[in-house]
């Protein structure tokens, strides 16, 4: 990595915790892949200091933050402004500092469909789209789905009124259907994706956010999740012979257009897949 200068942007993660993120390997090998004279540091914020933060990136001027849990609704109500969708989520995970005037976006679910195409050439118009979880990734996902021209969008989440809520953003396609109701839309559908927490952690626990016989060929099932690589929902999803996909594309497409929305340039998206692929090996 170059030598930080006087003439270099300061770019950043905001939350907590923050120590674990992925984010400062991913954007400063990117900065240097692309040789642009910024460098990227993970700063603790505490939830109640998130108005100072805010204040802290006007007065210091940074060129862009990123925000992570659980700090992106709070980074929603201290920006100066929303693109539509980040409004409409309520949620920011990135800022853009133009000329101090911080801008909220929500690159989450624009990133997850980026990926889609990326890695599965999978186009989500007119196509069923399962979306398991209501949780602000879920809530990010089916946004972009809708967006993309999705032909329905059902999220399936264990607590019904957030999964109601989640679809209220939805429109049309959107409608909710209950776990243990699932059956069916979950056998119909071209697209399924985890976007729960299940299959985090510890590679030991089997546990799977449904049943995966209802798993065919032709479907694409991915998992948001990238610790670890191959959860036990896309390892059955794979043997049943669908074509499947972790969270690690999602991850860099999100911060591929944090990149250009920050630099004005491409982001180096082979450069970035490999340090995260190397690091989560
Ligand atoms: N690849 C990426 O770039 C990326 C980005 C962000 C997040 N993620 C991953 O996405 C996952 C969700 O993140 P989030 O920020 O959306 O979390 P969140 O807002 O806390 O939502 C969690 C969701 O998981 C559901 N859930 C949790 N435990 C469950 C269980 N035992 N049974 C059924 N449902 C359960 C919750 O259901 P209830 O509503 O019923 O509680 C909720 O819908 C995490 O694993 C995270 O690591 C990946």
């Amino acid at each position: 990595m170059r030598a930080p200068t006087g003439e270099t942007r300061l770019a950043a993660v905001i939350g907590s915790p923050v120590e674990h993120s992925l984010s400062p390997l991913l954007f400063n090998t990117a900065f240097e892949a692309a040789d642009i004279d910024w460098v990227y540091v993970a700063l603790e914020v505490e939830h109640l200091r998130v108005p100072d933060a805010f204040a802290g990136i006007r007065a210091m001027g940074l060129g862009g933050v990123s925000v992570t849990m659980p700090d992106k609704e709070a980074a929603a109500a201290c920006a100066d402004s929303l693109t539509p969708d980040a409004e409409l989520l309520g949620a920011v995970n990135c800022i853009v500092n133009v000329d101090g005037h911080l801008v909220g976006h929500n690159t989450d679910g624009a990133g997850f469909v980026a990926a889609l195409g990326a890695e599965l050439l999978f186009d989500p118009s007119d196509r069923r789209c399962v979306v398991l979880g209501a949780g602000g990734s879920a809530r990010s996902i089916a946004l972009a789905l809708v967006r993309a021209g999705a032909g329905e969008v059902v999220i399936v989440n264990r607590t019904s009124e957030r999964a109601e809520k989640a679809v209220a953003l939805l429109g049309a396609v959107g409608r909710a259907v209950a776990p243990d109701d699932a059956g069916e839309v979950l056998r119909s559908a071209d697209l399924i994706v985890n976007a729960t927490s299940i299959g985090m952690g510890d590679p030991s626990d089997d546990e799977v956010p449904f049943d995966v016989s209802l798993i065919h060929p032709g479907q694409v099932v991915v998992d948001i999740v990238y610790r670890p690589l191959r959860t036990p929902l896309l390892i059955a999803a794979a043997a049943r012979g669908a074509s499947t996909a972790n969270g690690v594309s999602m991850l860099v497409h999100q911060a591929a257009i944090q990149f250009e929305l920050w630099t004005g340039r491409a982001a180096p998206v082979a450069a970035m897949t490999a340090v995260v692929a190397d690091k989560l090996a």
